[in-house]
């Protein structure tokens, strides 16, 4: 360890929780609300666990003023949720649907009652299906001018009452399971089109930041990047090549361009090699460079570990550098890095790396390279959690796994970070995108049992006293 003693959590740090319109929600056509990409996508079959829909998720938008209960008793400081753009203008383009603000009026008044900070995602994922049936959604420039309408309309409505806007999350994830893997809509397994759509979704997170700006709101804004260090499996000096490749393709490529609003040259020549690259028009640049944001919003749940890629070799060299037989893997990016296993971590139900100093490595990576105060805006453990007879859930995993992220935060600050605050995901148990309602995040466990969707009775866990402890005593109660 590096320090003996840690400084305290700063006063006014933000000990938050977090969740996802559509992962909570549910009325999925209420109040006027237009169907989104993700109400579409669900329907086609084998795409979610069993079928999973967010037809009525955990129904928040009904028991918001419960859930808000719960947070208030457990004293949280401040909640992330997202905006459903299709509940404000069904369409995506048209007329805005009043009913569908009062919603977020409502549940924003809600938090400020008892001083809970509304944290507003402009966007989780959920573009309004009318804009990919009329122009590709991403993949067309029309959807900068729309998104950035939507935007202020909310930051209108809003600058009064909100200080943290999200503006798009985890961007790099969107993109790359929509349009590479074909696991997340718009369904579609294709890397010219990939890059062609991450270039626009940039321009259109520059454009409501500079909006944003130009309108003079109060608050901070910024992007929710889901960032894990890569590490290199070993010294071998082509591994450690291979993991500055994955930092290159899966961490610089967006947070350079949000930062600095220019691509990192090496994977800029890398897709203009492979004719990937993404039109750039006059214009753009300038644009990207207004878009600096105030923070960067860090999702942290784990880390990634590769070695080189011996099999396809560009740029990687020939020699098998783990000693193992190498194997070809859709990697992403052929020839430049492959996943390995990390020998020195444990996994999750879901086999996700367990690895709190991964968070404590990216907040320091963020830090050195960008020089911006960080907004921890998602870290969490998805698990199996058992309901008992007494209404109790003993979640002890979850607590240390909460408990050793946010020593790690700690660290981190010590190290000399600048954090606001910390969102674990989720507050109530919620939709997972893919897995269903079996895989769980929460404080609160929802009880979905026979799918009793008028029950859906909230329970509190463990780790709900225990983040009230934590909240209580400023992180000095871990
Ligand atoms: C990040 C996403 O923002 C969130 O929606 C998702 O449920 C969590 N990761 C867990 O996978």
């Amino acid at each position: 360890m590096f320090h003996k003693e840690h400084d305290a959590f700063p006063k006014d740090f933000l000990w938050g929780s977090a969740s996802a319109a559509y992962q909570v929600e549910g009325a999925m056509s209420e109040d006027g609300k237009g169907e989104s990409v993700w109400d579409r996508f669900v329907k086609i079959p084998g795409k979610t666990f069993k079928g999973t829909t967010g037809e009525v998720a955990v129904d928040h938008y009904h028991r918001y003023k419960e859930d808000v209960k719960l947070m208030a008793e457990q004293g949280l400081k401040a909640y992330r949720f997202s905006i459903a753009w299709s509940r404000i203008i069904p369409d995506g383009d048209g007329e805005v649907n009043e009913k569908g603000l009062e919603f977020y009026d409502s549940l924003i008044d809600e938090l400020l009652k008892y001083d809970i900070e509304p944290v507003v995602t402009l966007y989780h994922w959920d573009i309004p299906q009318a804009l990919q049936d009329k122009y590709q959604g991403w993949e067309s420039r029309q959807v900068i001018e729309d998104f950035t309408r939507y935007a202020e309309i909310l930051f209108k409505r809003y600058n009064d009452k909100v200080n943290y806007w999200v503006s798009l999350n985890e961007q790099n994830i969107f993109i790359m399971l929509g349009y590479r893997m074909a696991a997340h809509p718009p369904n579609v397994t294709d890397e010219k089109r990939m890059y062609a759509a991450n270039h626009i979704a940039h321009l259109a997170n520059a454009s409501v930041i500079k909006r944003f700006r130009e309108l003079g709101i109060k608050g901070q804004i910024g992007p929710s990047f889901a960032y894990g260090p890569t590490y290199a499996l070993n010294s071998h000096p082509l591994n450690q090549l291979a993991a500055e490749n994955n930092e290159e393709f899966n961490a610089h490529l967006w947070m350079d361009i949000y930062v600095r609003g220019e691509y990192p040259s090496v994977v800029w020549k890398y897709l203009e090699r492979h004719d990937l690259a993404p039109e750039i028009k006059p214009g753009d640049t300038e644009l990207l460079k207004a878009g600096k944001p105030d923070f960067m919003g860090l999702n942290y749940y784990q880390t990634a570990t590769v070695e080189a890629n011996p099999i396809d070799g560009v740029g990687a060299g020939k020699m098998n550098t783990s000693g193992k037989k190498g194997t070809s893997e859709a990697s992403g990016v052929p020839g430049l890095y492959k996943s390995a296993e990390n020998p020195f971590i444990e996994k999750t139900d879901w086999d996700w790396d367990i690895d709190p100093t991964g968070l404590r490595v990216a907040m320091r990576r963020i830090n050195s390279r960008y020089q911006l105060p960080i907004l921890i805006t998602e870290n969490g453990l998805g698990a199996y959690d058992d309901l008992e007879e007494d209404g109790s859930v003993h979640d002890d995993y979850r607590i240390d796994f909460l408990r050793n992220h946010v020593r790690a935060i700690q660290e981190a600050i010590t190290d000399g970070v600048e954090v606001l605050g910390y969102c674990t995901w989720s507050y109530t148990d919620l939709l997972s995108w893919l897995n269903g309602y079996q895989k769980r995040y929460g404080f609160v466990y929802v009880d979905r049992e026979e799918l009793d969707e008028k029950e859906l009775k909230r329970y509190k866990k463990d780790s709900y006293f225990w983040y009230k402890k934590v909240i209580e005593t400023n992180g000095q109660e871990l």
